[in-house]
């Protein structure tokens, strides 16, 4: 009988809940009734399309494209259970990016929000938001990066090393490059043994729970997510303790935030808890690793299919090497001074729009090119078409980074973002790509064994084919 009652308020509930649901829907459904586009079918929307069409060579460009020809370029559809707003151009960024009077907000999927855990910087606003910047700004910058050149360059020489003779998956080898990169810089991790592949095993069960619904049912993505989550946390309870009480002492990123900010029982206030420490490690990891893969990826790509750019690229590394006495390898003044590296990157940025698109939530009702967007609608910045729009870009399928020879326009380049939110970690990025493509270009040539343009369906865009190439030596 008790059973029965409890299966009876069950199903009541989520009948109620079901019909609160729905109502909401109706509601935020009418209010973006000015607004053009099409919401679909019922809660599916226009998902399955959205999702179909990511993993084409054009990912989400052709759903947006094609919706934008339709409606202009604000736009509504539902997809993932949530109405959204679809917007692109310089104007749209600006005001969305720097989050102008604090009308949007950064806008997690529900999974997101739990894996990266409630003191993320990617969950903070306002003035805790600036106060996170400033304590990672510093071991971020160029001063604090000068350290662990050497353990970069090093490590490139030797992941080269191994290509030639064998089939490389590029991406899965640099994927391996920057995570050990990555893992050093934060925690001192040795680049093989026990430590390391159980961290990557826990961070590789993380980022693919990113994306998934927040089912916590054994089986799922975002359970076995949560609970590598769990292991990981538990690994860096043990280094912080071992570094509090002196046994282990490093000049990383964790010994920085440890050294200046974290919080003991009774201290102020503007110093990091374990918990923050923790969750900004997990957020740089995330934010940072997948990023920087997929751009080198894709930049190693590009050169071979732009023999040209590859020459010039060649020239500008060999010119460096020349300068330097035999047998010395590049130097820190070196890799700071590669102009035409730096617009190789900046164009596979824009080419490739690793992050095709930026998502807010606005925080307030405000009007955006004549539209009403009412407080809690999701808005997804469309970058893709930004770094397409051949008003800025003439010819933009074409890779030519002398696009970069002069300035552009604030807010039509966003590889990084723009604005409060600008990407941290742009010098460090920078320069593992720039450490990696010298040794490269220098040194060896290399040949694609599969021509396939298909993307990845994950949030990152990646070549899904991985770039299998073979190598030789010059
Ligand atoms: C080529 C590699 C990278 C690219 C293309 C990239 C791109 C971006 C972009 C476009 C944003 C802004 C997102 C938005 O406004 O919605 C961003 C933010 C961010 N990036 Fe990167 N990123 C890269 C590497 C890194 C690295 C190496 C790190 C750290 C180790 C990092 C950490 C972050 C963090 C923490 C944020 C959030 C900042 C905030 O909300 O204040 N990124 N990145």
């Amino acid at each position: 009988m008790e059973v029965t009652s409890f299966l009876q308020m069950g199903v009541l509930f989520l009948l109620i809940l079901s019909v609160l649901l729905l109502l909401k829907s109706w509601i935020t459904s009418r209010a973006m009734g000015n607004i053009p586009g099409n919401m679909g079918w019922p809660i599916i929307g226009e998902s399955f399309s959205f999702v179909s069409e990511f993993s084409s060579p054009s990912g989400v460009y052709s759903f947006i494209s094609r919706r934008q020809q339709r409606y202009g370029k604000v736009f509504k559809s539902s997809i993932l259970g949530r109405f959204t707003i679809f917007m692109t151009g310089r104007d749209a960024s600006k005001i969305l990016l720097t989050g102008k009077d604090g009308v949007v907000t950064l806008n997690l999927s529900a999974a997101g929000q739990q894996v990266l855990g409630s003191t993320s910087l990617l969950q903070t606003v306002g003035e805790p938001h600036k106060r996170l910047r400033r304590l990672i700004a510093e071991p971020l910058s160029i001063d604090a990066l000068k350290n662990y050149f050497p353990f970069m360059n090093t490590l490139a020489v030797e992941t080269l090393g191994q290509w030639p003779e064998r089939r490389i998956n590029v991406l899965e080898e640099v994927s391996t490059f920057t995570f050990k990169v990555i893992s050093c810089m934060i925690m001192s991790l040795e680049p093989a043994g026990e430590e390391q592949e159980k961290f990557r095993s826990n961070f590789k069960l993380i980022s693919s729970s990113f994306s998934s619904l927040p089912f916590k049912i054994p089986g799922t993505a975002f359970y076995s997510g949560m609970k590598a989550r769990d292991r990981m946390y538990s690994m860096l309870d043990s280094i912080i303790s071992r570094r509090r009480k002196g046994s282990e002492f490093q000049l990383d990123f964790l010994q920085s935030l440890l050294n200046k900010h974290s919080k003991k029982a009774g201290e102020d206030e503007e110093k990091l808890t374990d918990e923050q420490l923790k969750d900004n490690i997990l957020t740089l990891l995330i934010a940072g690793h997948d990023t920087t893969t997929a751009a080198l990826t894709w930049l190693i790509k590009f050169l071979e299919e732009n023999p040209t750019v590859l020459e010039r690229l060649r020239e500008e590394h060999q010119g460096i090497q020349d300068t330097r006495k035999s047998g010395s390898t590049l130097t820190w003044s070196e890799v700071n001074n590669m102009p035409y590296t730096n617009k190789v990157i900046s164009e596979t940025l824009r080419k490739a729009t690793i992050l095709p698109w930026s998502s807010r939530k606005a925080a307030e009702d405000f009007i955006i090119d004549g539209f009403q967007i009412r407080k809690g609608w999701s808005i997804i910045l469309d970058v893709v078409s930004i770094h397409h729009d051949p008003n800025i870009f003439p010819d933009p399928e074409k890779f030519d980074p002398s696009r970069f020879d002069a300035p552009l326009k604030p807010f039509s380049f966003l590889g990084f973002g723009g604005g409060p939110r600008m990407c941290p970690g742009i010098n460090l990025a920078k320069l593992e790509i720039s450490i990696f493509v010298h040794h490269l270009v220098c040194k060896y040539k290399w040949r694609s064994l599969e021509k396939d343009d298909a993307v990845q369906p994950t949030l990152v865009r990646m070549p899904k084919n991985k770039y299998p190439i073979t190598v030789e030596q010059l």
